[in-house]
This record gives structure tokens, sequence and C-alpha cells, in this order.
């Protein structure tokens, strides 16, 4: 079954097809649409813009039928498990689920049970795969590969399940990785990349990442280290203009202006954050189509889970 829980799973050679499917519906070319009606639900137990909408947009394109699902109006609130609530979507017909949810790794203990495929939206602080899959995307579009690149992953890298995402992949592609943020927020735990101060870090890379400052995850009161962040960590106008010529600014957003970035810089020439957006579109096509096209062609039992 092809889950798509995590990206750690995922072989070099899969990471490019998906790439290369999410790029080929871009471009219009020829890409897996069913042939006959197939059934999604997305749900999403943590609030969302981006991912909600475009794998709503990206179910739309392929012409799938969206089951309405929210976790507010559902029977989540009588205290039905996820485990249930996704085998009683199945029961009735739906093929494969998306999931955000606020617990790391929430999906252990399904992916061997359930018997549709799931496709993360987020776990926690855990991993973003479709975000990770989409920054790649933007990424290759810009610079063709990834080897010998130079990314910068800047901020609350602590909570990030971005950062985890994407410090994992850039590596195994080829890219070198570094860190910088405050002291605070450091990730002891991601082996993926090197601290530098970020002034070097900005000066150093092709591509800065910022991360936003994710508020709701922290149990310490943050709020003096918020104020003064633009200042000491974020992307201020002034680090900006030393950024190498050709040097890209990305964020997953939402982005909170003038503290990670600097608003007069969210739609600079530099910027792909808008883009990325766009890529999201195209990288949940192809999640999606990697998911349903094994239950079209009668293969869900597999037993491939990732
Ligand atoms: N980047 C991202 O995951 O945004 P949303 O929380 O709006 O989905």
């Amino acid at each position: 079954m092809k889950h798509l829980v995590t990206v750690s799973t995922l072989e070099t050679n899969e990471i490019l097809e998906i790439l290369d499917s999410a790029e080929n519906y871009r471009t219009n070319k020829q890409g897996w649409k069913p042939e006959e009606k197939m059934f999604v639900a997305n749900l999403f137990f943590e609030a969302s813009t981006r991912t909600r909408c475009s794998f709503e947009m990206a179910e739309q394109q392929l012409g799938l039928t969206t089951i309405p699902f929210e976790v507010t109006t559902s029977s989540v609130q009588k205290g039905e498990t996820l485990y249930d609530t996704i085998e009683t979507l199945a029961s009735i017909g739906v093929q494969s689920v998306v999931i955000r949810h606020p617990q790391d790794r929430y999906y252990e203990a399904l992916q061997e049970k359930v018997s549709i495929p799931i496709i993360n939206a987020g776990d926690g602080c855990g991993q973003h795969p479709t975000q990770c899959l989409l920054d790649l995307l933007t990424i290759r579009q810009e610079f063709g590969s990834f080897k010998g690149l130079k990314v910068a992953i800047v901020g609350d890298l602590r909570h990030s399940r971005v950062a985890r995402s994407n410090a994992e992949m850039l590596t195994k592609l080829g890219a070198t990785v570094y860190f910088a943020g405050p002291e605070e927020w450091k990730d002891e735990e991601n082996r993926h990349g090197t601290y530098l101060d970020i002034d070097e870090a900005i000066e150093t890379v092709d591509v800065v990442m910022l991360l936003r400052i994710q508020f709701e995850r922290h149990e310490e009161n943050t709020s003096e280290l918020a104020q003064n962040y633009h200042s000491r960590f974020g992307l201020t106008v002034e680090r900006e203009r030393k950024m190498k010529s050709h040097s890209i600014i990305l964020h997953p957003a939402p982005v909170n202006r003038g503290v990670e970035i600097a608003d007069e810089l969210v739609e600079c020439e530099r910027s792909r954050i808008f883009k990325q957006m766009q890529n999201g579109v195209y990288i949940r096509m192809a999640v999606l189509a990697r998911a349903l096209q094994p239950i079209e062609r009668g293969l869900n039992n597999d037993n491939n889970y990732q």
C-alpha cells in the first residue's frame, strides 16, 4: 500500500519519480487520472490553508471526489478513534485519506492496520512530506539538481516538521544543509546539517529556507525571543542584500511578516514563496496518483508500507 507518512523511507529514485510526475502535471504533459470514480477524504485535526486547499485543488484536478469531513462536526467529538474513523470512511468507499494531526507519528500504530493508504499532511513536530517534496520541486526548477547546493534552514528548528523532512531529503540528494537560529530552538537530534551563525549562513548558501515560528508548539513563554527575533535571526533587508546574486528565498508559510522575513521581501525577486504554493498542487496530484493508481489496478495489498 502506498502510504506517504514520512519522507525517510523514500528512495532517491522514488523522490525523483514524484518530482517528475508533479512536473508533468505542471506542464500539462500526460499524467494519471482515474478512469472511474475514486474517493478521498481530508482529515485535518489542525488548522491549515495551503495544505488543505491544495490537496482539495489537486483532487479536483485529478477528477477525484472529495468526501467532506470536518473534525469538529464528526464523531471524533464522541471519542471515535482515528483508526475507526479511517476504517469507517474506507467501508463507505473512500480509497485514501489525507491526515494532518497534532500528534507526532500518529500514523505509526495505523499504517499496518488500515485498509487504505494514508497521506500525511503533517504530524505534530514530526514530518511534512508533501511540503518537503514541493520545496524540492521548487529548488530543482531553479537549479536543475541538488548536488553541491548549499541550503540554510533558519529559525525554529526544534518545532519544525518542515526542517526535519527537508534536511534529511536534501542531504540524501547531495546538498549541504546548514542550520541557523536561536540557541533555544536548536534541534540537537537533527544530524542532517551543521549550525552556522545567521549572517554567515545567509552569505554562504544558494537557498535560504526560512521557518515559521511555531508559537502553538512552544511550551515556554517565547514572546521576548519573538520580539527581538527579526533583527537577530530574521531575513532583514540588510541581510537579503548580502545573499549571493543567484540565491533564492523559501518559506513554507504562513509567514509572520516582519518576524521571519521583512514584509517587503515576501514577494521580492528572490522569493519563491508563492511558487512553492503553486508547486504544492502538482506535488499533491503526484502523491495522490501514487497512492490511488495501484488501487485502480487492484494492487492495494502489496505490503509496500511507506
Ligand atoms: N505550509 C503549510 O503547511 O501551510 P498550512 O499550515 O496553511 O497548510
